[in-house]
């Protein structure tokens, strides 16, 4: 597949001596059309500010509510969750519905490293080396229908498997959806591995869906079925508070969670005396991404 786009911060910044695949991506990448737009985020993405954090840091403090509702749960108990075999079931307005086996979906797929900022909407982030595919790429493998508008995704529900299902924090299984222009777009990826190697389970292995200039929640893990449809699909946190949580969660500074505000940021591993930073809107993606909602009203459509 070829690399249409590019992410905004260097590999440079992320130089674990197993990322050789990403690196090769990358420089494929800079190689193409996309090289003239890209001069000003490589700039900006040489700023210390940027660095990625360490495996440690992305691995042990995490949301996966399924394993529990604490920081430190989806590293304990996230061991417990069988990711082999996988398998996702794509369908609805797709030419080619059915099972698809994660094995052979990695074997279509071209492997990239992304640096993404992760801004969640509680108000911390990271910024994490993923590796992973384009979904569009997936989506064109099963053949996206002419009437379909949205994509639906949801993660695995396994009560066996996943101790923190016994509660109803939210009504499981966890689900999310885009509108089918955000779920092709070029930055959109399914993430498969984190520092070049392969996703731990408390990230959302085997494969997870990440979003960079929406909140985190937005972020699917472990998902097993993408739905393509004509209606926009419920997601877990709009069911869980339809007046905090929107369908869009774009990052906006300028729109505050009615609890908290959303103008800063505490960035995980910056130090006990590091200060807070101002939030970017999109998460800094706004170049690639406004577009998207020309003529929106981003305040309504929260
Ligand atoms: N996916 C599922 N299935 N369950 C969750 O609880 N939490 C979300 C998102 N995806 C969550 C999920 C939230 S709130 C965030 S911020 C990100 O995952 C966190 O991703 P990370 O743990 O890899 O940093």
């Amino acid at each position: 597949m070829a690399h249409r786009w590019k992410n905004d911060l260097s590999p440079a910044d992320a130089t674990p001596p197993w990322a050789y695949l990403s690196r090769r991506a990358l420089m494929l990448g800079a190689a193409g059309a996309g090289l003239a737009g890209l001069a000003r985020p490589l700039a900006a993405a040489t700023d210390d500010a940027l660095k990625p954090n360490d495996w440690d840091e992305i691995t042990s403090y995490n949301n996966y509510y399924e394993f529990g509702t604490n920081k430190g749960d989806p590293a304990k108990n996230a061991h417990m969750l069988t990711t082999s075999p996988w398998s996702v079931r794509i369908d609805g307005l797709v030419d080619r519905p059915g099972n698809y086996d994660f094995a052979d979906i990695m074997s279509e797929m071209t492997i990239e490293e992304r640096i993404y900022r992760l801004r969640c909407v509680e108000a911390w982030s990271m910024v994490v080396p993923w590796n992973g595919f384009e979904l569009a790429d997936l989506l064109a493998m099963a053949g996206v229908q002419d009437g379909a508008r949205y994509v639906a995704f949801e993660t695995v529900l396994r009560p066996q498997e996943m101790p923190g299902v016994r509660f109803p924090v939210l009504d499981w299984p966890y689900v999310e959806g885009l509108r089918l222009d955000e779920a092709l777009h070029p930055l959109t990826i399914m993430a498969t591995g984190l520092y070049g190697k392969p996703i731990p389970n408390q990230n959302g292995a085997p494969l997870r869906l990440v979003v960079p200039w929406k909140y985190g929640f937005k972020s699917i893990k472990s998902v097993v079925r993408i739905t393509l449809t004509d209606t926009q699909p419920p997601t877990s946190w709009n069911k869980a508070g339809p007046r905090e949580y929107g369908f869009y969660s774009n990052v906006n500074p300028n729109v505050d969670h009615p609890r908290w505000s959303q103008a800063t940021e505490r960035r995980i591993g910056g130090g006990l005396f590091a200060g807070r930073e101002p939030t970017q809107m999109f998460n800094g993606y706004g170049d690639q991404v406004a577009a998207l909602y020309d003529g929106m009203d981003l305040a309504e459509n929260f």
